[in-house]
């Protein structure tokens, strides 16, 4: 591994739970990839968390491993950080439990995305839907992490994994580093294409809301063609313009501009030419990424050894911060 030059931890991890957006790339991926240079970094593939909602098991394996292709095809490289799945590494369902021990039940049906997806799979609110924030936390307090990049959907997350580290430092003496999260203002939430105050979601119902990184330039331009804007035609930041600040943002954020910059580029256009102008510079950013994953879904040994070689470096750290934890609260550990 190189040197870094902060010797700063950063954790993050994506659910391979459904078809990942360019909600998921912008909000946190392509971000990592700037910071693999500067912090250590462990990015995992949190196929424990998909499982809080349904999954069909040969299609969750398939995306873990597509996943993991796309991590390096949007340029994180292993031999920088660590890339890992999550249930490859037994230390985060060991933590979680003790993790439960210092967590409310209150708190817990507090959660808001508890709430929203309590709502959305009524049928199916299993303990560990409930139990998702505790995981979360054992995923980040045991790689002793300083700073978590995430998008603004999850920082209710991170101030829960704060408090259970305070709290359970507190009661058992300095155990967990305290995290922080790391939210970059252009992108922490790309919204819904079809209802722009609503997040982009993996798990919308409507193909036409969110725009896949998998998706093919046709379909890419469809979508931004079809994206709800507003009737003024005027191409501007506004609170009460939402479908055109998004687009505005996701415009910024492939080009790698401001967003008053991107305002400038379209100064006087129209609807029609700006989300054309939208699709083209998503779908042109897109084409290497896909054709980069596609090479490296090819070839699956490389996959399953990088992923083998992950797990090990993470679990490596992992055990030490869970010994600290079992001779904390006092398991038996043998002489
Ligand atoms: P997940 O899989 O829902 O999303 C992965 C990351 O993408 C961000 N994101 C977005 N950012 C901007 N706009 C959007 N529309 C958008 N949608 C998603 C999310 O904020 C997230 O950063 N619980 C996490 C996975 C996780 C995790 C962790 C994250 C498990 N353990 C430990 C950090 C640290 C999740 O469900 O992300």
């Amino acid at each position: 591994m190189e040197e870094k030059r902060e010797e700063k931890v950063l954790y993050s991890a994506v659910q391979p739970s459904g078809n990942l957006t360019i909600g998921n790339y912008i909000g946190a991926i392509r971000n990592w990839v700037n910071m693999q240079h500067e912090f250590t970094c462990f990015y995992a593939i949190a196929d424990m968390h998909a499982i809080t909602v349904r999954q069909e098991p040969a299609l969750l394996r398939r995306r873990t491993l597509e996943l993991a292709a796309l991590y390096i095809a949007c340029g994180i490289d292993p031999e920088k950080c660590t890339l890992y799945v999550q249930s490859n590494v037994p230390a985060h369902a060991e933590l979680a439990w003790v993790l439960n021990t210092v967590t409310y039940v209150g708190e817990m049906e507090r959660m808001t995305q508890f709430k929203d997806k309590a709502a959305r799979h009524a049928e199916n609110v299993n303990m560990g839907l409930m139990d998702y924030p505790v995981l979360m936390a054992a995923d980040i307090l045991l790689y002793q992490a300083h700073l978590v990049p995430v998008g603004v959907d999850q920082r209710q997350h991170l101030e829960i994994t704060r408090d259970i580290a305070i709290r359970f430092n507190n009661r058992y003496g300095e155990t967990f580093r305290v995290p922080e999260a790391y939210i970059v203002k252009e992108g922490a939430k790309i919204t819904s294409l079809q209802d722009p105050l609503r997040k982009m979601s993996k798990s919308d119902e409507n193909p036409n809301a969110s725009v896949y990184l998998a998706d093919d330039k046709d379909t890419i331009m469809r979508k931004f063609k079809r994206a709800v804007t507003d009737s003024d035609n005027r191409i501007a930041v506004s609170e009460d313009k939402p479908g055109v600040t998004n687009l505005l943002n996701i415009y910024a954020s492939f080009k790698g501009c401001t967003v008053a910059e991107a305002e400038k580029a379209f100064e006087g256009k129209g609807y029609g030419d700006f989300k054309l102008a939208v699709g083209e510079t998503v779908a042109d950013a897109l084409a290497p990424v896909q054709a980069e994953q596609k090479r490296l879904l090819a070839d699956k040994g490389y996959l399953a050894d990088i992923l083998r070689r992950g797990a090990e470096s993470a679990a490596y750290t992992a055990r030490k911060t869970l010994a600290k934890v079992f001779r904390k609260v006092g398991f038996y550990r043998g002489e």
